[in-house]
């Protein structure tokens, strides 16, 4: 291996998918301690999703969610809204507070998923470009590229986790339609082998995949425009339970496991920057100020379940070797984290 410089810099981190459970799930993750694992993880914009345990579908109850965020977070954040098909009228007062409007069209975690004949209702009724986010598996492809060829909306398909779930993005870009893609580290960086061996803890929507698809994800990384997370903390006892919920935290896991992969040569850094900085703030319109910087050590090391910040306290990637622990966290030229420490005082992120 080449020899590395110890440490790097890199611009603040967005991270357009996570699900940070306040209000209402504040015993997985709350905004404090939910940004204070986005700014260990080099992240210093997250946008968090509407699935909470009451879903984000109306103005008030999204007031009410940035009222809690607006105290506590030590990360700049916005806001995904919710929609179950029957809440248009809520769409035009949200718009001016919110980055995108995400559908479900797949069971997750909440109980959230819409008829798929609404979908083409909710695409009309969106009343703007900021892009509509899908959770949208294998089987519901045919009908994303339907609606979008009849409304053809900034659309960003979140989690692409198959070879024929990215095949659908190719075709979709190649004639010209609006569509962007995420892929989560967990699906990049493990199979349905590993599965098997983290039972609950590797128990996530979408499921991980067979090396095959995985290996169609890396062979096509120039169609991927961004590395979201998809952080969706649970706590071990619900993991430990008979019915496990879907979801592995991802925040401080993501920045380290893309440089490991950028070491072995198996992405660039220009591609890294433009997945984890340049595209997702471009996409969901969330600008960085120059002054805002993450330096980076880039000291082998191992991943593990200790000194998380997330309250989740565990995640699926303990006991891999790594490069990249992110040392020091500048936002608008404040020192908000450094060595292990969040300085910034809850509160003093801002709400995009
Ligand atoms: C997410 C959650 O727990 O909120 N779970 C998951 O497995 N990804 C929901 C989601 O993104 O589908
Ligand atoms: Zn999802
Ligand atoms: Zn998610």
């Amino acid at each position: 291996m080449a020899i590395m410089p110890k440490t790097i810099t890199l611009p603040g981190l967005v991270d357009p998918h996570v699900h940070l459970r306040d209000p209402g799930q504040t015993h997985k993750e709350d905004f404090l301690t939910g940004t204070s694992a986005a700014l260990a993880g080099g992240f210093t914009t997250v946008l968090d999703m509407p699935n909470n345990a009451e879903p984000i579908t109306t103005l008030e109850r999204l007031e009410a969610k940035i009222a809690s965020a607006k105290q506590q977070v030590v990360s700049d954040i916005s806001f995904h809204f919710g929609t179950l098909g029957n809440n248009f009228d809520e769409f035009p007062k949200v718009i001016d507070k919110v980055s995108g409007l995400k559908v479900y069209l797949n069971v997750t975690t909440g109980n959230f998923i819409i008829d798929a004949e609404r979908l083409i209702d909710i695409y009309r009724a969106w009343p703007s470009n900021k892009p509509i986010l899908l959770h949208a598996e294998d089987d519901v492809s045919e009908l994303v590229g339907k609606t979008l060829r009849a409304v053809p909306k900034a659309t960003h398909v979140c989690h692409v986790s198959s070879q024929a779930e990215l095949e659908l993005v190719i075709r979709s870009k190649d004639a010209g339609l609006p569509i962007t893609c995420g892929v989560t580290p967990h699906h990049l960086f493990l199979t349905d082998k590993d599965a098997e061996r983290l039972r609950a803890y590797g128990h996530m929507k979408p499921s991980l995949k067979p090396q095959i698809d995985q290996d169609f994800l890396w062979q096509h990384l120039d169609y991927i425009d961004v590395i979201e997370s998809d952080h969706a903390p649970h706590t071990r006892a619900e993991k430990d339970s008979d019915t496990p919920p879907f979801g592995v935290p991802g925040l401080e896991t993501t920045l380290p496991l893309m440089l490991t992969a950028e070491a072995e040569g198996r992405l660039t850094m220009k591609q890294l920057i433009e997945k984890l900085h340049t595209n997702p703030a471009r996409i969901f319109k969330t600008p960085i100020d120059d002054d805002t910087v993450v330096t980076i050590d880039m000291d082998e090391y191992e991943l593990s379940n200790d000194q998380l910040k997330t309250k989740a306290g565990w995640t699926p990637f303990a006991g891999r070797r790594v490069v990249g622990k992110v040392s020091q966290v500048t936002i608008r030229s404040n020192e908000v984290f450094k060595n292990g420490v969040v300085s910034a005082l809850p509160g003093s992120g801002i709400i995009l």
